[in-house]
């Protein structure tokens, strides 16, 4: 069961574009508040069809409609489910973010943070297809690692087939860095100072075409679980960092690091220009001065976590222990105990005594599931209020059985894959990643 049944309306912490309603009838069940996610990662479902599948049963040619599938029973559709998975045995693999409902987690091959599943289909050689529960910009980055012209060519041309249950699973802040906004602000960025003293930081949580940008400008991609050793490395490079799209990441990494806020500047993509460049809304001395240039990006599921909801924790759970992620605004983090990726946060509860108290800052499907697995332990989310992530939402029983079945049939729906010219630059960036320590 998940947090919420997979039917329940009210979703909170990213809303849907009202304009994308139209087109998905499903969204018109919400209602959603936080963030807008406009869909701009999400691309429309291409229908692919891979050779890999032909050994898949006897099946209709044609593709069921999703509707079909929505008013199915969770426990039927779990079933089903199930017998796709052991017809298809290591052929299909299904990786799951921890944010992911539980019903959902439950069919999960793998379930990780973002770097443990990014690492994971990076090592994937056998299996025909990844079905990624997640969101768009993680089944992006499985097919480019899954597909590396080398892995494609071990395997005789072929490629693994990545598919994404439910496109409009996409990131509200992945959305906050578009590419043509990225490319103006380097332009501008050069008129101030030398480009070839930046080094482009991109956090995973973004579009595959910003990963591409990072790989051509001698970038590299990081996570919330190695974001400190990614800046290392940057550092050692170049006196500048421009970090993209979380600027509460970049912030909390580089304080961390002993950089001070002086040293840092918010670059406003849509900040608006009078003679000159607009300069993401900064002076020229100001970005002379910035060792760290911070996207104006945020997740507005933990932007929703306050100082104030840390206070009142201490006030009312004496002893507790607050465990935050770091996506969290700076102020949250300055409060909290310990601050680090979904895993960390996980590996902390595991690892406590029983009888310890917890008040964690984070998705709130994780930290409910954090709250039944360990009833030895007292934990408490740290908001007043819902904060859910309404896109990872997205993904349930009916579309995870959904594409599964197309899969198997050999008329995979919802296939992500990235042209061949933006997977070149983005592998070189998430390679310089995979061998960061
Ligand atoms: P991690 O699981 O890598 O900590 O990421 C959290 C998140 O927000 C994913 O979108
Ligand atoms: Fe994006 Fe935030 Fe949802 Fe993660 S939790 S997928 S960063 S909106």
């Amino acid at each position: 069961m998940g947090v919420l049944s997979s039917r329940v309306g009210l979703v909170l912490g990213g809303a849907r574009c009202p304009a994308r309603s139209g087109r998905d009838p499903r969204a018109r069940q919400y209602i959603a508040v936080g963030g807008v996610h406009h869909g701009g990662t999400t691309g429309v479902a291409r229908p692919y069809t891979s050779t890999i599948m032909s050994t898949a049963v006897a099946q209709p040619d044609r593709a069921s409609p999703f509707p079909a599938y929505r008013g199915l029973d969770d426990a039927l559709l779990a079933e089903r489910i199930d017998a796709v998975r052991r017809r298809m045995g290591p052929r299909l693999v299904i990786l799951g973010h921890h944010y992911q409902q539980d019903g959902v987690i439950a069919h999960a091959d793998l379930h990780g943070d973002s770097y443990q599943l990014s690492r994971s289909a990076a090592e994937r050689s056998d299996c025909e297809a990844i079905a990624f529960c997640g969101v768009h910009f993680m089944a992006e980055t499985a097919d480019i690692l899954a597909n590396r012209p080398e892995k494609v060519a071990a395997r005789d041309g072929r490629r693994v087939t990545v598919v994404l249950p439910d496109m409009a699973a996409g990131c509200s802040m992945a959305d906050m860095a578009a590419i043509d906004q990225v490319e103006d602000a380097w332009a501008d960025l050069g008129t101030v100072i030398d480009t070839a003293d930046v080094t482009p930081v991109t956090y995973i949580n973004s579009a595959a075409s910003l990963k591409a940008f990072c790989g051509r400008h001698g970038g590299i991609v990081c996570t919330s679980s190695n974001a400190r050793a990614v800046l290392e490395w940057a550092f050692a490079r170049t006196k500048r960092v421009l970090f993209f799209p979380d600027q509460h990441l970049g912030r909390n990494t580089a304080r961390g690091m002993g950089i001070p806020l002086d040293a840092m500047c918010v670059w406003n993509p849509h900040a608006l220009s009078g003679a000159g460049p607009a300069l993401g809304g900064n002076t020229p001395e100001h970005l002379a001065a910035s060792r760290v240039i911070l996207w104006q990006g945020h997740c507005s599921v933990h932007a929703m976590f306050r100082p104030e909801h840390v206070d009142a924790m201490r006030a009312n759970l004496p002893g507790a222990k607050v465990l935050v992620h770091p996506e969290c605004a700076m102020e949250v983090v300055d409060k909290a105990d310990l601050a680090g990726s979904t895993s960390f946060i996980i590996r902390q509860v595991e690892a406590a005594p029983p009888g310890t108290t917890w008040a964690i800052g984070t998705e709130l499907h994780l930290v409910k599931r954090l709250e039944r697995d360990h009833p030895e332990q007292t934990i408490r989310f740290l908001s007043p209020t819902i904060c859910m992530c309404a896109t990872m939402y997205r993904i349930d029983l009916a579309h995870l059985c959904w594409s599964l079945e197309h899969l198997e049939r050999g008329r995979p729906v919802n296939v992500i894959r990235v042209d061949d010219e933006t997977a070149r630059w983005a592998v070189t960036a998430l390679e310089r990643m995979l061998a960061v320590r």
